[in-house]
């Protein structure tokens, strides 16, 4: 799929939808994704929080492990958005933890990774340009 066929605003409409999903009784901070794989299917994903604090999971990752899990492998680009009460006023840029998740099924050059506000507003990153010099699996080819 070429880059500027990415179907930005659908995406950037599925995180907010996915957003409404997250359960976040603690941080009561809502993050929407969603990811687009190499044949054009879009998974969902919003985080989840837990009363034990290290289980929470970021809305991308949940995204990224719904699709591995379902025997994915190929993505082309994922669109975040969060906010406090899930409003949605700055972009919410993903976690180191989550772009080392992306690092591990994306080639970093190509990978895109859409920060909006809503459908009129957003910007659009490479993988390589939020995690310079990122250690995957090719380093351990
Ligand atoms: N969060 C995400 O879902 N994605 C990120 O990349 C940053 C943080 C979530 C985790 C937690 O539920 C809440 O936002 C506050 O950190």
């Amino acid at each position: 799929m070429e880059s500027q066929k990415l179907p930005v605003k659908e995406l950037i409409t599925q995180a907010i939808a996915a957003l409404e999903h997250a359960y976040t009784p603690y941080s009561e901070f809502k993050v929407g994704a969603a990811l687009l794989d190499q044949n054009g299917t879009i998974y969902q994903g919003c985080n989840i929080e837990n009363a034990a604090y290290t289980p929470c999971n970021c809305a991308e990752r949940t995204a990224f492990f719904k699709a591995v899990s379902e025997g994915v492998r190929g993505f082309e680009a994922i669109c975040v958005v969060g906010g406090k009460q899930g409003v949605l006023e700055e972009y919410a840029a993903p976690c180191g933890v989550c772009r080392q998740v992306m690092m591990e099924f994306c080639d970093p050059a190509e990978f895109k990774v859409i920060l909006a506000v809503d459908e009129d507003h957003y910007d659009i990153y490479t993988l390589a340009e939020i995690l310079p010099m990122g250690f995957g699996p090719a380093n351990l080819a």
